[in-house]
């Protein structure tokens, strides 16, 4: 069985667009159950402005109270020095650094162009200086929503900027489901080709209804590792028309039910999952919470028994 490395950001980009602040309380609580269902690693929180991302202005506490399992990464989003420094006094295992390939999503998310957040970055790096691994999530590599076209070169170009300043790995998000899977092909083969010695993970938006389509593309064209939301919650606050990554139960299902080993507990998870609605306070996209495993079978009608008694 071909494994395949998943991670869940729902506490992170699941939440960050959530109009009502979610309660550190139950935050931990959520990340600590989903720590005991094999994920390789969790975006708890992220170490941005808290004025930019409200939401996430309980980073620390959070950091500092969950119960971390050993096996399982406990990863956090940083802008700039100010959240490295904050990201590294909290004890992450990794820092996922982000920005955009798209310079005007780059303006509306972090306000500054994409060659001031290389800067930034770099300067993070220097700053982190190989304490912890470095992931880098390059936003918008399918489409920008407010500028459209992003090319597979700018991307690849981005890439190969950090690729050179020693990070571990790289996050290729579709942050606002542009990608087909055709393109997701293509970018898969390049990256895994000329990128072969770093974890590329790719993180996918059902905004349009292609995320598990790509999924699929991207896993034949050499891709092993992938983020997911539980509930299939998310978005960037500064994407228009941002709506929720893929949902990680329906993915790990899929993948499980293709005989791929994701190390995950579909079962415990999609219990978890069915606790969201209520820690959101709304219904939430994902359809394995509704559907429920494909052999939890139905009662079968007193009519189709009956119909059973007369053919005898
Ligand atoms: N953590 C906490 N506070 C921070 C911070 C960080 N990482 N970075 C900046 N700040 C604070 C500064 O101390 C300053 O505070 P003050 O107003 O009390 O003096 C204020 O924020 C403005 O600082 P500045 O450096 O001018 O930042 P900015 O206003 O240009 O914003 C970012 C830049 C990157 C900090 C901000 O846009 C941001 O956090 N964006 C994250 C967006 C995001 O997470 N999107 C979703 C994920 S894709
Ligand atoms: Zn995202």
């Amino acid at each position: 069985m071909k494994k395949i490395y998943f991670n869940e950001v729902v506490t992170r980009d699941g939440f960050q667009i959530e109009p009502n602040f979610i309660a550190t309380d139950e935050k931990i609580r959520l990340i600590d159950a989903l720590s005991q269902c094999g994920y390789a690693k969790i975006e708890v929180t992220s170490f941005t402005s808290p004025k930019a991302i409200p939401m996430l202005r309980d980073a620390e506490e959070v950091m500092g109270r969950i119960q971390r399992v050993p096996g399982v990464e406990y990863t956090v989003l940083v802008p700039n020095l100010r959240g490295a420094e904050r990201a590294l006094e909290s004890k992450a295992d990794e820092l996922n650094l982000v920005m955009s390939t798209s310079e005007t999503h780059n303006l509306a998310n972090l306000r500054m162009t994409r060659e001031k957040s290389v800067a930034s970055l770099s300067n993070v790096i220097r700053f982190v200086d190989g304490h912890v691994p470095i992931n880098v999530s390059l936003s918008t590599s399918f489409g920008c929503p407010l500028e459209g076209v992003v090319l597979q070169s700018v991307v690849e170009e981005f890439s190969q900027r950090f690729a050179d300043l020693g990070v571990r790995g790289l996050t290729i998000c579709d942050t606002t489901g542009m990608a087909n899977p055709a393109q997701v092909a293509q970018m898969a083969q390049a990256l895994t080709k000329r990128f072969s010695d770093l974890q590329l993970t790719f993180h996918f938006h059902n905004t349009r209804g292609m995320g598990l389509a790509n999924i699929l593309a991207a896993l034949h064209n050499g891709i092993e590792r992938f983020d997911g939301s539980l509930g299939g919650l998310g978005g960037c606050p500064y994407a228009p028309g941002a709506s929720g990554n893929i949902s990680s139960e329906d993915s790990v299902h899929m993948l499980e039910a293709m005989g791929f080993d994701t190390g995950i507990d579909l079962l415990r998870l999609l219990a978890i999952a069915r606790e969201l609605p209520f820690i959101v306070g709304h219904d939430v996209p994902g359809q394995m919470i509704k559907a429920g495993l494909p052999l939890d079978l139905h009662p079968i009608p007193a009519y189709v028994d009956e119909l059973r008694n007369i053919a005898e």
